[in-house]
């Protein structure tokens, strides 16, 4: 599985590596201390891109753990590359599928915060299958979440939302929170070329219950 970064010639390991966090056993899940030394709440970035907003929040909470999950190789590598660069000692990410990462790799009750933002809108009726909000998606994450965790959620795509919030109002152990304006909420990457279209964002916020 491992496969993101190339040994140096020296057979030193590239510090870049370090920040993948790549799971012993991917049929149990993983026991927190592997993926992160020291006990913190944990918050994800669900679909983390190029971690802009992953590396922003780091920084902000230097108090809490924060893990990446996001499957493309290259989006992983950069991020990775990022940490580095800029000595955040809290983040790590896992590259893999999410609906695998929640139903098999992550702890229990294990979730602070999860932020889902701007998942792939899939528009295509036959894609739609495909959209990370799905009634499965809410249920695997109540599992992974504490008490009292939230879920965090914007996209750009009007459609999806409307969608969202179907599958939000029916998701069972959840309620509903206000989630007014909050200048400390990193934009993330994708969100600073929607709002230089002047798209419209939208947003959701629950807590497990
Ligand atoms: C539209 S981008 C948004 C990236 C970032 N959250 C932002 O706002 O800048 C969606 C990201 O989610 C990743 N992604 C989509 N579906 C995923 C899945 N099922 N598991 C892991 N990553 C996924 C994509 O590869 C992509 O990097």
């Amino acid at each position: 599985m491992r496969a993101a970064f190339r040994e140096k010639e020296s057979g030193e390991v590239d510090p870049a590596e370090k920040i993948e966090f790549v799971p012993a056993d991917y049929f149990a899940r993983a026991p927190m201390r592997d993926i992160f030394e020291r006990e913190a709440p944990l918050q994800v970035d669900i679909g983390c891109g190029e971690g802009g907003f992953l590396e922003a929040m780091a920084v902000k909470h230097p108090g809490h753990n924060f893990l990446g999950i996001e499957r493309l190789l290259g989006r992983v590598r950069k991020v990775c590359r990022g940490v580095v660069h800029n000595k955040i000692p809290n983040v790590r990410v896992l590259r893999i599928e999410t609906a695998y990462a929640l139903r098999y790799v992550l702890p229990l009750e294990s979730v602070a915060v999860a932020h889902v933002l701007f998942p792939d809108p899939w528009p295509k009726r036959h894609h739609q299958p495909r959209r990370l909000i799905q009634d499965g998606f809410m249920e695997a994450l109540h599992g992974i979440l504490a008490d009292g965790g939230e879920l965090r959620i914007k996209t750009d795509d009007e459609p999806y939302f409307l969608w969202m919030e179907k599958v939000l109002a029916k998701a069972k152990g959840y309620e509903r929170l206000d989630w007014p304006d909050d200048p400390e909420y990193p934009i993330t990457d994708f969100e600073r070329r929607f709002l230089a279209q002047g798209l419209p964002i939208y947003r959701a916020r629950l807590r497990k219950v």
